[in-house]
């Protein structure tokens, strides 16, 4: 204490529960939108991290960075050195069917990747790895008050953005059930696995290889409040 990778001298700077967005930008701006009485705990390669409250209860935010490299070392230290119990990922997706639109919400039930993160790092054969249900239940509930619709399905944990080959999604898309895809949850998930911790996966869709569809930075930064919002309620 602190780690590598985060300044946090104590583990209480830290909440029980941490919001993940890919983002350092997205992670100030919802401490800057959403939390009251605000303090950055983290600045390390500008990996910004913040603790407040909302509506009355503790919460923290702090970037993942992309890719499972990233979340996967921000996440074990987390989890491991400031007794995060649990971590929400909230980020975007491409689409992989016409059934999931610009600006849906996903919540992973679980991810299917072909990346070697989980075999390396314990052991771990499987290529699917589901998000924890307790929280899940919770996330559902939160999202069915606040009346947003949400998807609930499998999505693909990927290590590329650019394939050299487009088409492989359809085969994805179909061989795995695989909606969307994203870039970090099989890797969380597979570290509160093993570290005995929770972990869930909140989408907002921001492009479709399907369709075709695209969102703009600007864009995005509203319409992903809905999934914000749901997310901030696991405050405690
Ligand atoms: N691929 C991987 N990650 C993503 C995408 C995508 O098309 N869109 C948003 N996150």
């Amino acid at each position: 204490m602190p780690t590598p990778h985060i300044e946090a001298k104590n583990k209480n700077e830290i909440a029980k529960t941490v919001l993940m967005p890919g983002d350092p930008l997205r992670a100030k701006f919802i401490a800057d939108t959403f939390l009251e009485d605000v303090k950055q705990f983290n600045g390390v390669r500008n990996v910004l991290g913040y603790t407040g409250t909302y509506k009355g209860r503790r919460i923290s935010v702090m970037a993942s960075g992309m890719g499972m490299p990233s979340i996967g070392i921000y996440s074990y230290e987390l989890y491991k050195f400031y007794d995060v119990e649990n971590i929400i990922r909230i980020g975007s997706c491409g689409g992989y069917t016409p059934d999931v639109k610009l600006y849906d919400v996903i919540l992973a039930k679980d991810a299917w990747s072909e990346s070697s993160y989980a075999k390396v790092q314990g052991g771990y054969e499987s290529d699917t790895i589901e998000g924890t249900p307790e929280l899940n239940q919770r996330l559902v509930k939160y999202a069915n008050e606040l009346g947003i619709p949400m998807h609930i399905e499998r999505i693909h944990s990927s290590d590329v953005f650019y394939r050299q080959n487009f088409e492989e999604y359809k085969e994805i898309y179909n061989k795995y059930g695989c909606v969307a895809v994203e870039m970090e949850a099989f890797s969380l998930f597979h570290n509160a696995k093993v570290l005995g911790k929770k972990a869930a996966c909140l989408l907002t869709v921001s492009d479709n290889l399907e369709t075709k569809e695209e969102t703009t930075s600007e864009e995005r930064q509203n319409a992903f409040t809905n999934m914000m919002k749901i997310a901030l309620e696991m405050a405690e």
